[in-house]
């Protein structure tokens, strides 16, 4: 097996670095090759709060995936999320002159060109461009336009932008750790790569992926992103009231919510107590079980509301019966598909990265959706090398010429 052309994919969360390497095998399969992955600092919600803290994160993370492997990683797909991401619609009209009609890809180019120039604020920068659909003449509904004919082409899309600071912050981290960036891609897309099945993207759903420290939604329908949503609400809540409540550290409350964690009362099987050490030296107290729960089944309830409420407001629920996938660490909270199932009165799963050799142990964490998404993503073009327009992907995985400046600026 060539180990040359491998990527790597990474997350930068407020929880945890991950660092995903994944390559084709013989078979032109994707296998995972090693995740590297290490306690996040300095970074919240999406944004830098500290460069140095953060810069350290990913170093570790991009040493232990290195270790793992065996490879020295140079470049990386980095992942952007949170509230700072805009989404907006747009269209583009151009007109095919050549005297054969025929569509080709530089049309499609052209016509996704003409759907980006739209004014964005200046505290914006578009990172992403995604074709929705586009029509042929009158010709709606149309996936693939190259090679069809037709006399106008016409492009529904929708514009991803995000914060210019929090981006150029998060480009600096990785660069300060000594990485190019190879492309910067939109977290829900990624983690949806790894964790939604085609026929669910189709026929509508909505994917939720709850971290440590934020909540980013992404709604699915007829294969594209139609809406996008972040709000400051992740695990880290659950696990500061457990604090709060039982007296320990956040350290501790975490180990504790993990272990023995559910997010109902009525569902606990381990009932029994849990031995919490103290702040500072005080002795180990013994807590009943249905105390835990007590806390936090109030906390998931509200933030699985506060999720509910972002999604009815898109105004799309009518179109997702494919349902909830909800992933991200803070889904492996037990029995949280069942509490979701009643808040959204949708058909829940909790979503973990497919099935993929190498990933064997760490294929349940769906920690890991975002950096194997990544790693999903930029293999599949590189196998698609040539045919950027399929599946309406155009321009994705260019880097948009602003930011590649401020790559070449700050490098
Ligand atoms: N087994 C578990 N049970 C319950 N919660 C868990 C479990 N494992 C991890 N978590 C929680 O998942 C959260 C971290 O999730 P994740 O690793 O996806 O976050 P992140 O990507 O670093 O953060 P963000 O996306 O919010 O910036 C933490 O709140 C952690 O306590
Ligand atoms: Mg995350």
């Amino acid at each position: 097996m060539g180990k040359t052309n491998y990527v790597v994919g990474l997350d930068v969360g407020t929880s945890k670095v991950s660092a995903c390497l994944g390559q084709l095998n013989d078979n032109n399969q994707i296998q995972i090759i090693g995740v590297g992955e290490a306690v996040s600092e300095g970074v919240k919600q999406g944004m830098i709060t500290d460069l140095e803290r953060a810069t350290k994160a990913v170093s570790k993370a991009i040493e232990e995936a290195e270790k793992i492997s065996g490879l020295d990683i140079g470049e990386v797909s980095l992942g952007v999320g949170g509230s700072h991401l805009r989404s907006q619609p747009s269209r583009g009209v151009i007109a095919i002159s050549r005297s054969d009609k025929e569509i080709t890809p530089k049309d499609v180019e052209r016509v996704i060109d003409q759907a980006r120039a739209i004014p964005v604020p200046l505290e914006q920068e578009v990172i992403d461009v995604l074709p929705q659909r586009y029509i042929i003449d009158d010709q709606d509904g149309i996936i693939d336009p190259v090679g069809m004919s037709g006399i106008r082409l016409e492009t529904e899309v929708l514009i991803i932008s995000g914060g210019v600071a929090a981006i150029q912050n998060m480009v600096k981290v990785v660069n300060k750790a000594g990485l190019r960036i190879k492309d910067l891609v939109v977290g829900s897309l990624a983690a949806s790569s790894s964790v939604l099945l085609k026929d669910e993207k189709e026929l509508g759903v909505a994917l939720v992926d709850i971290g440590g420290g934020k909540a980013d939604i992404a709604i699915f329908i007829e294969g594209n992103i139609r809406y996008l949503g972040s709000l400051p609400v992740g695990g880290d809540l659950i696990s500061k009231d457990i604090a709060f409540g039982l007296r320990t550290s956040f350290k501790e409350a975490e180990g504790i919510k993990k272990e023995f964690g559910w997010a109902k009362r009525d569902l606990i099987t381990n009932s029994g107590e849990i031995a919490v050490t103290g702040i500072g030296r005080r002795e180990a107290r013994k807590v009943p079980m249905e105390a835990l729960v007590e806390i936090i089944e109030p906390r998931i309830e509200e933030i699985l509301s506060i999720i509910n409420r972002e999604i009815q407001k898109s105004n799309l629920v009518e179109l997702i019966p494919g349902g909830l996938v909800i992933t991200g660490g803070a889904s492996q909270l037990r029995g949280l598909e069942q509490c979701a199932e009643q808040i959204f009165d949708m058909p829940t799963r909790i979503g973990t990265p497919s099935e993929m050799p190498g990933l064997s142990q760490q294929s349940q964490d769906p920690g890991l959706a975002l950096s194997v998404g990544l790693v999903q993503l930029s293999l599949n073009e590189e196998m698609e090398t040539g045919h950027f327009h399929k599946k309406g992907k155009a321009k994705l995985f260019e880097p948009i010429e602003r930011w590649k400046r401020w790559l070449e600026e700050i490098f």
